[in-house]
């Protein structure tokens, strides 16, 4: 019987597949996940796709005594891999006291409660948001760190550090850091995937509800950069091959693979597309046309950031495997689902 895991943000966008993703490995595993940002019935579609109803916990991380009464309730959590966290990055800019308190505070009470219950190690959430704008793409491990232009990127940054500091203090356990890129689409089942709270900000979510006539048209921010067609690019990686690298994390984690106590991988595909390239992919994968226009730029982008996900291919044997047609399949998939539960 492999260890249980304790997945913190589970019933969210990234957390939900990787629960199914570690329940198909054979995992068992507790959900903690306060409801701020998803739903409930998640766990109705982790099952469906795994036949296993995870445990489930509604509580918020940033109270040290929910996290602590988890533990009692379940003392044989060997790893954990951190998702709860706020995530928007414009409302983070209105509301910084929230972002920093959320996200620290979840992070530093888990860091707390590991070493007083013998966790082995956790797989922390990190963002290609700490590249910033990155002087040479695509980006490695070792790129700079930029300042960061969000009190959102900024608790990223942070983590990374309390969790370094903690663990060169002497704490004992490890931890593998996380770097996403962007990540898309939806579990091929459309028994989950994203939801969106109110009008999205990310592109794809954007994009499948214009699709659907949920909104009248797609703003393309910007076609005046310099990029071959003038429209921003990116790294999308799919959310199943992203969770796929978080049990091999956990794996690596607690079977010792590594004499690191910390290490830290980019995950993307290494590929990376422009704005008006995913649209076309898009448009041709799913026979589904997106009313779109160029608008003007939008304040704070980023102009072009990719992966150089070698580290992550060659030390964990981990590769994005999706095709992005496949990935745009499943976006569209589960938008249409959304409409068929009358959700969306
Ligand atoms: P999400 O909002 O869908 O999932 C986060 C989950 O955490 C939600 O279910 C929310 O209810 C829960 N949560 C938030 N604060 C909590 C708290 N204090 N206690 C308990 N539960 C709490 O987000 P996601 O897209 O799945 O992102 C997961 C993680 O990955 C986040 O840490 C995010 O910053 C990071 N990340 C996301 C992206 C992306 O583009 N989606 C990119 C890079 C990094
Ligand atoms: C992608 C591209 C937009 C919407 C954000 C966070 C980052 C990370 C991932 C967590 C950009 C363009 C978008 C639209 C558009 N999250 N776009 N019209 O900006 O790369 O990153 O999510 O860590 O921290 O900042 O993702 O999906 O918002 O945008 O043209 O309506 O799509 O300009 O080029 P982004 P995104």
């Amino acid at each position: 019987m492999k260890p249980r895991i304790l997945v913190t943000g589970g019933t969210g966008y990234i957390g939900s597949h990787t629960v199914v993703e570690l329940q198909q490995a054979g995992y068992p595993v507790v959900i903690i996940d306060d409801l701020s940002n998803s739903n409930i019935e998640v766990l109705d579609g982790i099952e469906r796709i795994t036949g296993i109803r995870p445990d489930f916990v509604e509580a918020d991380c940033t109270d040290i005594a929910a996290v602590r009464s988890l533990f009692d309730k379940y003392p044989g959590i060997k790893g954990i891999i951190n998702f709860a966290a706020s995530k928007a990055v414009g409302e983070s800019m209105q509301k910084p006291v929230l972002y920093y308190r959320n996200n620290l505070n979840t992070l530093m009470n888990l860091l707390d409660v590991m070493a007083e219950r013998d966790v082995k190690g956790i797989v922390f959430s990190s963002s290609c948001t700490v590249y910033g704008e990155p002087d040479v793409n695509p980006v490695t491990e070792q790129s700079p760190i930029k300042k960061a232009t969000s009190p959102y990127g900024n608790t990223k940054q942070i983590s990374e550090e309390i969790i370094t500091d903690v663990i060169n203090a002497g704490a004992p356990f490890k931890s593998v850091i996380l770097r996403y890129f962007n990540p898309v689409g939806a579990h091929p089942s459309a028994e989950i995937g994203e939801l969106p709270n109110g009008v999205p900000q990310n592109l794809i979510p954007f994009l499948t509800q214009t699709a659907i006539g949920i909104r009248k048209e797609l703003s393309v921010f910007g076609n005046d950069y310099n990029t071959p067609d003038g429209s921003c690019i990116r790294d999308y990686i799919d959310v199943v091959d992203l969770a796929k690298a978080h049990v091999i994390a956990v794996e690596r984690m607690l079977d010792d693979k590594s004499s690191e106590k910390i290490e830290i991988f980019n995950l993307g595909t290494g590929n990376g597309l422009s704005v008006l390239e995913l649209i076309n992919t898009f448009e041709t994968a799913t026979g589904v046309k997106v009313p779109h226009k160029i608008v003007g730029r939008r304040a704070g982008d980023i102009e072009k950031v990719w992966a150089n996900p070698q580290y992550a291919n060659e030390v964990l044997g981990w590769k994005a495997e999706t095709p992005i047609a496949d990935t745009m399949r499943s976006a569209w998939a589960w938008q249409c689902k959304l409409r068929e539960r009358g959700i969306m």
